[in-house]
């Protein structure tokens, strides 16, 4: 992600990029040219005339990089989920209440023109207030082993259903859920989730590490909303583009998420990302919150705990 944020930065009218940090000097092939690769986040946060950053370290890395931003005052896109635990989550909240700069979270589905079209056939009624939601996505097996033991399945990759599901309906009031260990060391692989909202609509998320790297198919996603009037359905698989070629295939190159083409980073990244820097200039609202964001950890850390344990979890409903 810090690969594609920096190249559309360093492309953006909105922004000049000054510099990149990253505890690996191998990052150096990833970042645009003539920008610099700085090891040492302290040095990089001192940049002359720094205004904003974007935070795209795993996710047991983030509070480190938004707590020295902040204390800074400077103005934060923290990538999804927001932090590995609660606790982390917590600490950014009031590291943003007492600070002077502003902390965002980016949740890409927030500015995903499929997510956005099916909240308005919701909140116009023609499928109208949920009754059932339904999420799953099937995310690649290597991802598994690079962020094992940074991040759960559900934190990593569950958080984004969970965000979309809490912006439609609400509060979440109850999970159970239960999964498949393939390695017992980085937790399960595999998941399957009911969830219970506040308002008493009910949800299910299956989420996997399975997609096979060869696949052609980075991601895959579904969501389902049954609505008191209608139905809706979003297929992730489905980009409008299948190529067959001596190379073999079929690959489904993306054309919504964060297309690259002619070396722009294109989509809904590139719509987030303007979003940050325009609100940087002017303080336009966010599209959520930094507790729904927190609230999206805080159902994931549920149903990790409902795994473990076999018993279903009570959640607290998001502070006001
Ligand atoms: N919105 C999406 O759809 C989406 C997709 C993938 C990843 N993400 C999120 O983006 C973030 C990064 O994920 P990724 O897949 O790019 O991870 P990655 O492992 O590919 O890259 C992380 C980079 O951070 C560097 N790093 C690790 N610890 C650091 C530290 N303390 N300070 C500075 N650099 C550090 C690593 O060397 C590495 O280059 C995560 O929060 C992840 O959940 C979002």
């Amino acid at each position: 992600m810090g690969r594609l944020h920096a190249q559309h930065l360093a492309a953006s009218p909105f922004a000049e990029l000054v510099g990149c940090c990253d505890t690996s000097p191998d990052a150096a092939e990833r970042v645009p040219r003539e920008v610099p690769l700085l090891v040492d986040l302290e040095e990089a946060l001192a940049t002359p005339g720094l205004e904003a950053v974007v935070v795209c370290t795993p996710p047991d890395a983030h509070l480190e990089a938004v707590r020295g931003a902040l204390a800074r005052g400077l103005e934060v896109l923290c990538e999804k989920p927001l932090a590995a635990t609660v606790a982390d989550c917590r600490e950014m909240l009031e590291l943003d209440a007492s600070s002077t700069g502003r902390l965002v979270a980016a949740h890409l589905r927030r500015f995903d023109p499929r997510f956005l079209a099916l909240a308005a056939e919701v909140g116009e009624g023609r499928v109208g207030a949920p009754l059932q939601l339904v999420g799953s996505s099937i995310c690649p097996r290597e991802d598994a082993e690079r962020l094992a033991g940074t991040v759960s399945l559900a934190c990593e990759c569950g958080v984004h259903d969970i965000d979309v599901m809490r912006w439609l309906a609400g509060d979440i009031s109850m999970v159970y859920a239960e999964g498949v260990d393939v390695h017992p060391t980085r937790g399960p692989d595999a998941f399957a989730a009911t969830l219970r909202f506040a308002s008493g609509v009910v949800g299910a998320l299956q989420h996997s590490w399975a997609m096979p790297d060869e696949s052609g198919l980075d991601w895959e996603f579904r969501f389902h909303v049954s609505g008191m009037n209608g139905i809706a359905d979003i297929d992730g698989r489905s980009r409008g583009i299948a190529v067959l070629s001596p190379e073999g295939g079929p690959i489904y190159p993306d054309t919504v998420t964060w297309p690259v083409v002619g070396g722009q980073v294109g989509g809904v990244v590139a719509a987030q990302d303007t979003h940050f820097l325009l609100g940087v200039r002017d303080g336009r609202p966010w599209p959520l919150e930094l507790r729904d964001a927190e609230s999206a950890v805080a159902c994931a850390a549920a149903i990790d705990q409902s795994i473990a344990t076999g018993v279903p979890v009570q959640l607290q409903p998001a502070a006001a």
